[in-house]
């Protein structure tokens, strides 16, 4: 729980488990939503499934959005159940989390009462676990969240074939995975045999619209916080911090709906002041969460970087792995392991080509990790400043783009 109390003294405001997980004020998405839709209609007809995989860095509202989308089918034409990484491997988990589905499903309504779905927990194969349909006739939708720690298995395991039987489709009747991670996690899918994607199975997660982060903001602020009055200075103001960043807008919409309804509606200078207060102090905190396992010297590395050739690039593998290489003894694995501990804390997001950071103020952050080494020993700041440069200019010549990502 993280308190907060405002500059009066007056109030303690707290952000329980409020910046993650299924939303409470849910907009946008909608263009993946109706994506989702027709992935799972066109499933049912064709009676084959495959995988749908939303990746993106932490705060990005995968699990929200996971939530929204398990949603949106019927119950009487498809069963869903909530996996974690373990029934992948072990068929005896598997058989165990579908039973348990399979039977609210029956406790459910007596319309529905078929056949009670008890698989044989001693079938060797999570494979074969799966070729027994759900009861009446409904397609099976898997729901995954955190799929990217499908990598952590027991030591010796042999990689289960169940993620290739799923993604191909090839049980007979529609089995859908839903899967959520980092954006590591297209790479964790080939690590486990998938590694193609059809167009549209496959989002990465950015940044809300403006409208759509102007919406939740206004939630928090009127329906959450029963604020009176024109509300759009303080949207305005917000969503100049939060720039459209799900994690963002909860670390200033949950305390300023707390503030409100303290103040019956109104925020008083001082509570505003402290709702800004929160909300960054919220963003640090939780920039230095992501980045608590890579050194500083790297972060301001990549800080460097920013510096030298601005906001919201995209960077090629080899870019990445020179600026790091620029302060130490050129060692590829060690440079491999620390671009993927920044792919998997969300410092940087992309596939193995390309990458970017994926939030401006991200970046800005990143810059003042920068400029904090640079003051502490301008010296030797300076000269890697230097090689930062000329490290990255064979690469100047027009090979930036700006980032793409899915959004809405
Ligand atoms: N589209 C959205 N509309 C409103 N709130 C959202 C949306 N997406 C995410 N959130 C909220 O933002 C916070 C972070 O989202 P979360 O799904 O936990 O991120 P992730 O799983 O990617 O780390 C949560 O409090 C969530 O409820
Ligand atoms: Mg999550």
């Amino acid at each position: 729980m993280v308190a907060y109390r405002t500059q009066s003294g007056k109030h303690r405001v707290t952000l329980d488990a409020d910046d993650r997980g299924p939303a409470e004020y849910f907009h946008g998405r909608t263009a993946i939503r109706t994506m989702f839709r027709q992935f799972l209609a066109a499933a049912e007809r064709s009676r084959r499934g495959t995988t749908f995989l939303v990746q993106g860095a932490p705060g990005a509202g995968k699990t929200a959005l996971l939530d929204v989308l398990s949603r949106i089918p019927s119950t009487s034409t498809w069963m869903t159940v909530h996996i974690n990484a373990r029934a992948l491997h072990d068929p005896a988990w598997m058989a165990r989390e579908l039973t348990l589905a399979a039977q609210g499903l029956n406790l459910a309504g007596s319309q529905d009462a078929g056949p009670v779905y008890t698989p044989d927990p001693s079938a060797l194969a999570v494979k074969r676990v799966l070729l027994i349909p759900p009861p009446m006739d409904r397609g099976l939708l898997l729901i995954l969240d955190e799929a990217q720690t499908m990598l952590i298995q027991p030591k010796g395991a042999p990689i289960p074939d169940t993620l290739n039987a799923i993604h191909n489709g090839g049980f007979g009747y529609p089995v859908v995975l839903l899967a959520g991670g980092l954006s590591n996690s297209k790479t964790a899918f080939a690590t486990m045999g998938v590694s193609r994607f059809r167009g549209g199975n496959l989002v990465n997660l950015g940044r809300l619209s403006g409208e759509s982060e102007r919406a939740v903001i206004r939630d928090w602020l009127v329906l959450a916080g029963g604020a009176r009055g024109d509300v759009d200075p303080w949207i305005d103001a917000i969503s100049k911090e939060t720039q459209g960043w799900p994690h963002h807008i909860v670390s200033y919409g949950s305390p300023a709906a707390q503030l409100l309804k303290l103040n019956g509606g109104t925020l008083p200078d001082q509570d505003w002041q402290a709702v800004l207060n929160f909300g960054r102090q919220r963003k640090r905190e939780y920039y230095e969460e992501r980045a608590s396992e890579i050194a500083l010297e790297d972060l301001a590395l990549l800080g460097g970087a920013i510096r030298c050739f601005g906001k919201d690039r995209q960077w090629s593998h080899s870019q990445i792995v020179s600026v790091l290489e620029v302060a130490r003894n050129a060692d590829p694995l060690e440079t491999k392991g620390i671009v993927e501990t920044m792919l998997a804390k969300g410092i940087l997001a992309g596939d193995m080509r390309t990458y970017h950071v994926p939030i401006p103020s991200m970046e800005d952050w990143l810059q003042e990790r920068f400029a904090a080494a640079m003051q502490a020993s301008p010296d030797v700041w300076r000269d890697i400043f230097e090689s930062i440069k000329a490290a990255l200019r064979p690469a100047a010549k027009g090979q930036f783009g700006f980032s793409g990502q899915a959004g809405g």
